[in-house]
């Protein structure tokens, strides 16, 4: 795409960042140790800020961009859909919210035909827990500790990163357990088939322990997101529907990141032919313009909840702005073949460029992802597969993963750093030549990752 013409304006600049510092409480981190850039723009896969520094965004914001920055299809569906009707409660019937609603479930899997709207992903997985409580009778949530499910009560409670650890103490009832990641197995496997088995035997043992009869869900992210992008072996989610239908325990997946193309389908449990029972989706539904998630119910779930109501609700539940932007982005998918694209990317640039400059720099341990959904596992030393950085490093202990960061930007990409990984997750609709400049940039920066092993 044509690159946007930047007209610096630093004094604007200085004038956002100094009132954002006054008065903005930013997510997860301690206030007066950060330095937010000034965005000034964005457009398709880039944005830039206000000292004429534009940055193609291997991100996607926080992977939610799937169509990029100001698609401009959607931002006239939002402006329509303002002059029409931008508000309604959610107790009644809209046809932008219905719409939404069919769209949806049309291209989530099996029966999961019913779309409970929600604002985001936490309150997605909220609701699914809740929901699978109900219509259980039972109250545990098995869930795996490499993952991450959003930062409201039971979300976060759920997740297994350190950034759980803080609100431990919010909800009763959740088992962490180890889901398969053959790269840094907790099994001593050494082939995708003993990871897969074991990592079954592993959550069968721990239900049998923690009873069966008192579990209502398990909750998994198909490929866990920021936790690392481990694509679960072949059989794995398969077996675990198997395990929980054995024993009457509701299947959760969470797709608020994998899901909407970022796989190369529309849904990542496509790969593994598995129907879940409920599924928790946000972000790419429609690419973040307008706060949305929520969930899809199968039949059986459903109809717990023909007769008896359902006790829980939001008040901007499908929102008419939110649900508009997630019509028209769907449509855009469709149109433009996004999925297909995401598919195609991975296949032929993102996977086979990312797998090359593994192959040329040592600090690169294990490639993995598919799609436009990439993880980069950078190491020490790739014999042992040492990380580059321990677990949860922070100041003097992070400065590899910082050096290698700061690199990347000054090569014009904003990379995902996430502990010792980044993340290559641009758009789904990238095109193959800014694929190609995010390799560039990250291998002029994998460079700087390299001094720092051993
Ligand atoms: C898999 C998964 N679930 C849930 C969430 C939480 O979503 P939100 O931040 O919209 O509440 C995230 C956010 O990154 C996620 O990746």
């Amino acid at each position: 795409m044509t690159p946007h013409v930047i007209e610096p304006d630093p004094q604007a600049g200085a004038a956002v960042k100094a009132a954002d510092r006054a008065h903005v409480f930013h997510s997860w981190s301690a206030q007066g140790l950060i330095d937010p850039l000034a965005v000034a723009g964005a457009e398709g896969s880039y944005f830039w800020d206000y000292d004429g520094n534009r940055y193609l965004d291997f991100t996607s914001g926080l992977v939610y961009t799937n169509i990029g920055y100001q698609h401009p299809k959607v931002v006239a569906a939002i402006q329509e859909q303002a002059g029409k009707l931008t508000t309604f409660a959610p107790a009644f019937a809209i046809d932008v919210r219905s719409e939404a609603a069919r769209l949806i479930a049309e291209r989530t899997p099996g029966d999961l035909d019913k779309i409970f709207f929600t604002n985001g992903g936490a309150e997605a997985v909220e609701n699914a827990v809740r929901m699978a409580r109900l219509h259980t009778g039972r109250t545990k949530v098995l869930s795996a500790y490499r993952s991450y499910h959003g930062a409201t009560s039971t979300a976060i409670n759920l997740t297994g990163d350190p950034r759980r650890w803080a609100s431990d103490n919010g909800s009763a009832g959740v088992v962490r357990f180890w889901a398969p990641f053959l790269y840094r197995s907790p099994f001593y496997a050494t082939t995708e088939a003993e990871e897969s088995a074991r990592a079954l035997q592993h959550l069968e043992d721990t239900i049998a322990f923690e009873g069966p009869a008192t579990i209502a869900a398990i909750i998994l992210e198909t490929v866990p997101g920021t936790a690392g992008i481990m694509t679960p072996p072949p059989g794995y989610l398969a077996g675990v529907r198997e395990i929980c239908d054995k024993y009457g325990i509701v299947f959760v997946l969470d797709e608020v990141m994998a899901g909407f193309g970022r796989t190369g389908k529309w849904f990542a449990a496509e790969h593994f032919d598995v129907v879940p029972d409920l599924m928790t989706f946000a972000k790419g539904v429609n690419s973040g313009y307008v706060p949305l998630g929520g969930v899809a119910i199968n039949a059986e779930i459903a109809a717990t909840f023909d007769k008896r109501p359902y006790p829980g609700g939001l008040t901007y539940s499908g929102h008419p702005l939110a649900c508009a932007a997630a019509v028209a982005t769907i449509q855009v998918m469709e149109d433009e073949k996004v999925v297909e694209n995401a598919a195609r990317i991975g296949e032929t640039v993102l996977g086979p460029g990312l797998r090359e400059l593994a192959e040329r720099h040592p600090s690169v341990g294990e490639v993995r992802g598919m799609g436009v959904f990439w993880a980069l596992d950078l190491v020490k030393n790739r014999e042992t597969r040492e990380p580059l950085v321990p677990y949860n490093a922070a100041g003097e202990a992070n400065a590899p993963m910082a050096a290698f960061g700061a690199a990347a930007k000054k090569n014009g990409l904003w990379p995902f750093v996430n502990m010792n990984r980044t993340h290559a997750v641009p758009a789904c609709n990238v095109s193959e030549a800014e694929a190609k400049e995010g390799l560039a940039a990250l291998d002029a920066a994998l460079a700087v990752a390299d001094e720092h092993t051993a």
